[in-house]
């Protein structure tokens, strides 16, 4: 049987980033080459079977925006439909590649492989560490059985709810924390040490989010922030964010998830106003364990930026669940007989079984939305 296709999507990042010397490996400017130049110097790549390439961005993922993230999830979507395409692999900055790992497995749930890599060195560095990580990424789309959203950098396998830039600039920044890798590429051999992300899987409602549209322009998203709490913590940004009309907001609070008192006091007017308000915390590992006591719901061991992407998309699936409901409202009464029409499929279908298998998945949340803590 001839392999499948895989799709290569640049946008990016310092692995598309041009130095004025070979030397300098932190005076760059990312995102210079477009994701073809960057595969020329990679004859391996072809060899293993048939690919396509496409633009979708070409910025510093420090800047990445909400019109950046719908493009991909769209066209993350177009080509997961496709039957001949196996995978996807992903090329972006480092900086934000958790955000945007997360944000996909969200509103994707890929049940093919949608592979995100990185470098942290230049493409014109003297050692870059962009085209192995882009092998090994390509490596893990076309393997056998793998699914879910999963970032690939150094060698090792992160799923995308784990995933965290933990290190500034050496070549091995990212950890999954206490959750551990999924595995390690070696030598070109994938060893798998636990699941791939599933598409049912759910945090802070993460499960459903399948409806969700994903507006065009970034004033249709919804304002949601992050806050810290820190020694002399005041409830300032917040009341600041209350008056201009903040819809979410994720506090990273210290060790488990504690508070300053002047913060908390103010965090809860918010909620008491209708904000949906979240608790992280600020510590690299560990997740918030909650207590009966707790006032404010805890992050299920998202990390603050993740726990702001599952805060966005509850917000926008809160106003679609509100505007099904008007347009319900507003519907002449169903004749005595009338057939339901089937619940809404996902934007990006992947054949039949994945509808099948996406309808049953949406009952499941349809019974999660209301266990929710969003
Ligand atoms: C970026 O995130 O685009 C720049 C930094 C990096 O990729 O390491």
């Amino acid at each position: 049987m001839n392999p499948k296709t895989l799709v290569i999507l640049g946008t990016g990042g310092t692995i598309a980033g041009q130095a004025a010397q070979a030397s300098d490996n932190i005076g760059y400017t990312a995102a210079q080459l477009g994701i073809d130049q960057l595969l020329a110097c990679m004859p391996t790549l072809a060899g293993a079977g048939p690919f396509i390439t496409e633009q979708v961005a070409q910025i510093d993922s420090k800047d990445m925006d909400f019109a950046v993230w719908a493009r991909l999830a769209a066209r993350v979507n177009h080509f997961l439909a496709s039957p001949d395409v196996q995978g996807i692999v992903i090329t972006h900055g480092t900086d934000t590649l958790e955000e945007t790992a997360y944000f996909l497995q969200a509103v994707c749930q890929p049940l093919k492989p949608v592979v995100l890599t990185c470098a942290m060195r230049p493409a014109t560095a003297l050692a870059p560490d962009g085209p192995q990580n882009l092998l090994d990424a390509a490596r893990v789309a076309r393997h056998a059985g793998v699914q879910g959203v999963v970032a690939v950098c150094a060698g090792t396998v992160h799923s995308a709810l784990d995933v965290q830039k933990t290190h500034t600039y050496k070549l091995d920044a990212f950890s999954s924390g206490d959750a551990g890798p999924i595995g390690y590429v070696e030598e070109g051999q994938l060893r798998q040490l636990r699941n791939w992300p599933q598409p049912h899987e759910s945090r802070l409602g993460l499960g459903a989010q399948q409806r969700v549209n994903l507006p065009a322009a970034a004033a249709d998203w919804p304002r949601v922030e992050i806050v810290m709490s820190y020694a002399g913590a005041s409830g300032a940004v917040v009341e600041a964010l209350l008056a201009q009309g903040v819809q979410g907001l994720v506090v990273a609070g210290t060790g488990n998830g504690t508070l300053h008192h002047a913060l908390l006091g103010a965090l809860l007017k918010a909620q008491a106003a209708g904000v949906k308000v979240v608790r992280a915390t600020r510590c690299a590992n560990g997740r918030v364990l909650a207590t009966p006591t707790d006032l404010i719901a805890d992050s299920q061991g998202l990390s603050p930026v993740k726990a702001r992407v599952a805060l966005l998309l509850a917000c926008l699936d809160a106003a679609h669940q509100q505007q099904d409901d008007q347009d319900d409202n507003n519907q002449p009464d169903a004749p005595a007989g009338a057939v339901t029409p089937a619940p809404a499929v996902a934007p990006g279908g992947q054949g039949a079984d994945q509808h099948q298998n996406q309808n049953d998945q949406q009952n499941e949340r349809d019974g999660h939305r209301n266990n929710s803590l969003l």
